[in-house]
């Protein structure tokens, strides 16, 4: 459990709440490379930790990420003109570049220089991997680039989609370093009791802090002839999971981010890349959603069709005789609607007083903590974890070791150093 006042302050993060400030010293995933097209594209709206933004890309191809309300009577930039290096307020014309100046200002007389003293909020940027992404705190504390391996390789080795989730940052998160619910959750295929997930329901989860966060292991003990099925994981601050994904040749490595939009909502991005040689198959690309957008509607804030007003597509029949949930897990979705239906029925914000943690739940404990400890390092003008460049190597894995195996030993050269594979980089 958690008391409320702990609770409150990990999953609050507008300006000025302790979480609030941690947030703001990381680089926050604020859109999808592919929503901003080219030079004077559409503007599209973003909201980012309780802060309501309009990016666009002026014509030299800059990126601008700027407060939505305009300075002058607080009219949305959304419905801005994006010309000649600004957007424009279709309200009274006042006009601003990617660095926030205004740098027009019609409505006033030709001798006025108000338009010197007026600027907006504008937040640098950086696009990695088909995602770019906001700094929104202190310039004297702008953290190294964030350069996941999986935003290295090729866009042709790399899928990364998003979708809209109706509950706090949090629960999504700790969603993702939950390893146990794959047995049930996304056991989608009951019958099978060659999967070993579906064969040992239970497991033990081993956590070890790193400088990014940390990476976590779950053991299931098959037998003593077979050994240990060990799924190593990373957690990097403050709200990345990574997880391994195929193995061998074409090993891929796949994960998420939930970035909190406000206290009560959060955007998912999925994201997968292969270590192999070959292009991202159709097949896997698939599967991790990117065509999802067959149910996730681009055009309406990322927002699933599947959803809690059509119980997520439940079928009681299937829930009966082939998978745990019911709950569609199909090549058009992903496991991610599974997630997704129970994450938001926690609440959109989940009340963590009344809940009974087992040893099971080590990895969201450790979470906890690091965040928690996290905002008191920034309230006390320190550094947080993961703001530096030590994650840039970590992938995780999945693997069957001997049963007197240290899984953290044995797979250290793959888990922090990139042992193993080459990918293709860009
Ligand atoms: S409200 Fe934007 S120019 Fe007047
Ligand atoms: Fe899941």
């Amino acid at each position: 459990m958690l008391s409320t006042q702990n609770n409150q302050l990990l999953m609050q993060t507008n300006a000025g709440t302790p979480m609030g400030h941690v947030m703001r010293r990381y680089w926050m995933p604020a859109l999808l490379a592919w929503e901003l097209p080219g030079p004077d594209c559409p503007p599209v709206r973003v909201r980012l930790l309780g802060e309501n933004l309009v990016a666009f890309r002026d014509s030299s191809g800059r990126i601008g990420l700027v407060q939505a309300s305009c300075p002058h009577r607080r009219a949305s930039l959304f419905w801005g003109r994006n010309e000649e290096d600004g957007i424009r307020c279709v309200y009274h014309g006042w006009k601003f570049n990617v660095e926030g100046r205004c740098t027009d200002m019609p409505s006033e007389p030709e001798t006025s220089n108000f338009k010197d003293k007026v600027s907006i909020t504008a937040y640098p940027t950086e696009e990695q991997g088909g995602i770019i992404r906001a700094y929104m705190g202190p310039a004297d504390r702008r953290p190294a680039p964030p350069l996941f391996e999986w935003t290295q390789v090729t866009a042709q080795h790399r899928s990364v989609n998003k979708v809209f989730q109706e509950s706090n940052w949090l629960q999504g998160l700790e969603g993702g370093v939950d390893s146990i619910h794959v047995s049930y959750l996304h056991n989608n295929k009951m019958q099978d009791l060659n999967t070993f997930t579906n064969r040992v329901t239970n497991a033990l989860i081993e956590v070890t802090p790193t400088d990014y966060g940390y990476t976590y292991g779950s053991v299931r003990k098959l037998s003593a002839e077979e050994g240990n099925f060990v799924k190593a994981y990373h957690y990097v601050m403050p709200f990345t999971q990574l997880r391994p994904d195929a193995q061998g040749k074409d090993a891929m490595v796949s994960g998420h981010m939930w970035v909190p939009v406000d206290d009560e909502h959060c955007m998912v991005y999925n994201w997968v890349y292969t270590l192999g040689q070959e292009p991202l198959d159709e097949e896997s690309i698939y599967k991790h959603g990117d065509l999802a957008y067959e149910i996730v509607d681009v055009n309406n804030g990322f927002k699933s069709s599947w959803n809690y007003d059509n119980d997520y597509g439940i079928d009681r029949e299937v829930q009966r005789a082939t998978t745990y949930t019911g709950i569609p897990c199909d090549p058009r979705v992903g496991a991610n609607l599974q997630d997704r239906a129970i994450q938001e029925s926690m609440g959109a914000q989940c009340d963590r007083e009344n809940e009974h943690l087992g040893t099971s739940d080590r990895a969201i404990i450790m979470a906890r903590r690091m965040l928690l400890q996290a905002a008191t390092t920034v309230a006390d003008g320190g550094d947080p974890p993961g703001v530096g460049s030590s994650y840039y190597k970590v992938r995780s894995i999945e693997y069957v070791l001997p049963a007197d195996a240290q899984w953290h030993e044995h797979l250290a050269p793959e888990l922090f150093e990139g042992a193993g594979h080459t990918p293709v980089l860009a």
